[in-house]
């Protein structure tokens, strides 16, 4: 496995799907590969690969239930098809055999893995296992075909001795070289060359040394853009307010405590910046005094604060020049497309991302997003999926954008 495969996978959420072939006892050495270049995995698998291979083994070494069901009441009301679509990262089927090619070709839904590769927004990539004549056959090409027209992605298979005694293609890849693969298939090179600044997470205003004014933002969507930045080949930079978060690899991470000192390090950070993407919740106000000793209650039921504006950092950086290419984020409740709109034009910055947080299952805190891209000129609508298949649609775009423009 090489240092990339390591890079690239580290919190990725695989989800395996085992079909009925020879090759499926290597899927099991395949889960512990993944898991060492730091994948989360889950394992989905056909009716015939338990033939081969039982699903009490691929849960020992995946640490997680083996899903085998469409149609069981129990596994829906749990971890269902289209959860598990949403939570794949990618979707790696190894071994996938002439028979689950043919029926994902043909868009069947007949089984659990095929329903996931149809719901899934996920890259799909197959590692063929088949006999020689299997794989030559005109029909296999033809699915095979279809499926590359789909960018669906085919890893091997290898030529070489086969399981029944022929020579030939068909052999399934080893695990170590599907690790490299599936990494491969997660560093992009759309941003090589590029300076990406960050903003994400909270920010807290300090009313005195031990109480502060803040918000519940988790950080998780500025982490997992910075991720997908440096994916992507960015240098990256990452200004954090407190969060829970480990930094991601390959990124230059900047603590800040207040929108002041977020705002000063932006500006550092903006010298030769190509991107700047304002993913951080920055509290609106601060107090207007700083106690420097704890304030104690007073004999009044109530209190007053006095809070002044705190400066927009986004608008800050979009007001430079040079200045780069702006992303800022709206979290809107009502009238999505409106606000953002006026966002963009009040805020000046090239791009806004809105999603709209009166839907409990996305944004703030959670692990999802759905978010509509608005810029001067058009609209594009981005469906719910985790917050890391957003991250790098997300950088998929900016990059698109910033190289063409
Ligand atoms: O004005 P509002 O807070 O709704 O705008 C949200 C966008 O502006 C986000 O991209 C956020 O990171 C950025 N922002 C900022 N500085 C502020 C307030 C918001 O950079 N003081």
């Amino acid at each position: 496995m090489t240092s990339t495969a390591t890079l690239s996978l580290a919190n990725k959420q695989i989800l395996l799907g085992v079909t009925g072939g020879i090759a499926a006892y290597k899927s099991a050495d395949l889960v512990r590969r993944l898991q060492d270049a730091g994948a989360r995995v889950q394992v989905v698998m056909t009716p015939a690969a338990q033939e081969f291979i039982t699903p009490l083994t691929m849960q020992a070494l995946s640490g997680n239930p083996v899903h085998t069901q469409l149609l069981d009441p129990e596994a829906e009301a749990g971890m269902g098809h289209i959860q598990l679509a949403r939570w794949a990262d990618l979707v790696l089927i190894a071994p996938a055999t002439a028979d689950f090619i043919a029926r994902l070709s043909q868009g069947m839904g007949n089984d659990l893995l095929t329903s996931i590769c149809l719901a899934t927004a996920a890259p799909i990539a197959l590692a063929p296992a088949m006999n020689q004549g299997m794989w030559h056959n005109a029909a296999t090409q033809a699915n095979l075909e279809l499926l590359r027209t789909r960018k669906i992605h085919l890893f091997g298979p290898a030529d070489g001795g086969q399981a029944c005694g022929d020579i030939g293609p068909g052999r399934m890849l080893e695990p170590l070289q599907l690790v490299d693969a599936a990494a491969s298939l997660f560093t992009t090179g759309s941003l090589a060359g590029k300076k990406v600044v960050i903003t994400a997470g909270p920010t807290r205003e300090a009313l005195d040394p031990v109480r502060y004014l803040s918000n519940h933002s988790s950080g998780k969507m500025g982490y997992a853009i910075a991720q997908a930045a440096a994916e992507a080949g960015a240098r990256t930079i990452l200004i954090s307010g407190p969060t829970q978060l480990a930094t991601p690899a390959r990124v230059t991470r900047i603590d800040v405590v207040s929108a002041n000192e977020m705002l000063d390090e932006s500006l550092k950070a903006a010298e030769g910046c190509d991107l700047f993407i304002a993913a951080a919740a920055v509290a609106d106000y601060r107090p207007a005094q700083q106690a420097s000793q704890k304030i104690k209650k007073g004999a009044s039921d109530t209190m007053m604060l006095e809070l002044v504006k705190n400066p927009d950092i986004v608008a800050s950086i979009a007001s430079l020049n040079p200045k780069p290419f702006v992303v800022g984020f709206a979290a809107e409740s009502e009238n999505l497309l409106e606000h953002a709109r006026a966002k963009l034009t009040r805020k000046n910055v090239d791009l806004i991302v809105a999603n709209n947080i009166s839907d409990s299952r996305i944004g703030f805190n959670s692990d999802d997003n759905a978010v509509t891209l608005v810029d001067a000129n058009s609209t594009t609508e981005i469906s719910q999926r985790s917050k890391q298949q957003l991250a790098r649609e997300l950088i998929a775009h900016f990059a698109q954008t910033i190289t063409t423009s």
